[in-house]
């Protein structure tokens, strides 16, 4: 039997339009700036998609575009600035910054209450000690949204993180042992990673590495998330063989239309609950 597809276009969709009906019912805009530094391809089509995804639902979405070759006091004081006015709700900072930034500095500048992407070392220190109040991370979240969705009781199950990364692999490990799951982080020095894979109730590839996971790392009946997204030859695919590892596991997602989508809803409800929070009269 092949794998049920779990459907993150409709999962986000479905998010999409309850945050479109909550926002609808108040009397202002929510405001999401997204600060995009230099003009990496990638990073642009990103902030494009938030940016339409934003107007759909009515929420405003401010880009700041900041030169490359801007100073690290400029980008500091657009932040602070972003930061003091009261018109803006949330806050990004795209990612990767060009060399120069030191990302983790820039990140601790954004005041954690607009921090709608989680990673400010406060919400992220929040995840970790398993705080309601941590803002988390949207790509994460996403994850264990579709997880809970399809696989519905995630208490005890081994889950296998393929990457280590402040985006991903590191938020959603904390996200999950939340959620009671047993969690094994690997990267790239992990020794014989294929039988770590093979254990995995469910397994999550964010390394960036195209179609790496093969069909033989994967345990029977596992939920596999792929979280890669990487052009090959002019198409797109993820860190997961998904033709031949559909066969094997009991849920896989597909690239695109999996937690690409789930990433940018989540976004929008971090900002959507970022507003509630700075306005508790407003209905
Ligand atoms: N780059 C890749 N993913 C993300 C994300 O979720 N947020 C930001 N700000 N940058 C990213």
């Amino acid at each position: 039997m092949t794998a049920i597809i779990m459907d993150g276009k409709q999962e986000a969709l479905n998010v999409r339009k309850f945050l479109a009906e909550e926002i609808a019912a108040t009397y202002s805009s929510p405001v999401l700036a997204v600060v995009q530094v230099g003009d990496n391809p990638a990073s642009q089509v990103y902030v494009r998609n938030k940016h339409k995804a934003a107007a759909e639902i009515g929420m405003e979405c401010r880009i700041c575009y900041v030169p490359e070759t801007a100073s690290e006091d400029e980008l500091r004081d657009l932040i602070l600035e972003l930061n003091d006015n009261d018109e803006v709700n949330g806050i990004i900072v795209q990612l990767p910054l060009p060399k120069q930034f030191d990302e983790l500095k820039v990140l601790s500048w954004i005041k954690h209450s607009k921090d709608v992407d989680g990673f400010s070392p406060i919400n992220a220190g929040l995840l970790q000690m398993n705080s309601p109040e941590a803002v988390v991370a949207a790509t994460p979240q996403g994850i264990v949204a579709l997880l809970k969705h399809y696989v519905a009781d995630l208490r005890g199950k081994h889950a296998v993180i393929i990457g280590r990364s402040n985006i991903v692999g590191r938020p959603l490990a904390d996200l999950l042992l939340n959620q009671d799951c047993t969690v094994t982080v690997t990267h790239s020095k992990t020794l014989d990673l294929p039988s770590i894979c093979k254990q995995a109730d469910i397994l999550v590839a964010a390394c960036g590495c195209a179609e790496m996971v093969k069909a033989d790392w994967v345990k029977k009946g596992a939920a596999v998330i792929d979280v890669g997204i990487n052009r090959v030859d002019g198409h797109l695919c993820g860190d997961v063989a998904f033709e031949e590892v559909k066969e094997v596991a009991a849920y896989i997602t597909p690239v695109p239309g999996g937690i690409g989508p789930m990433t940018v809803a989540m976004l929008l409800k971090n900002t959507w609950n970022a507003y509630k929070k700075q306005n508790p009269l407003m209905k």
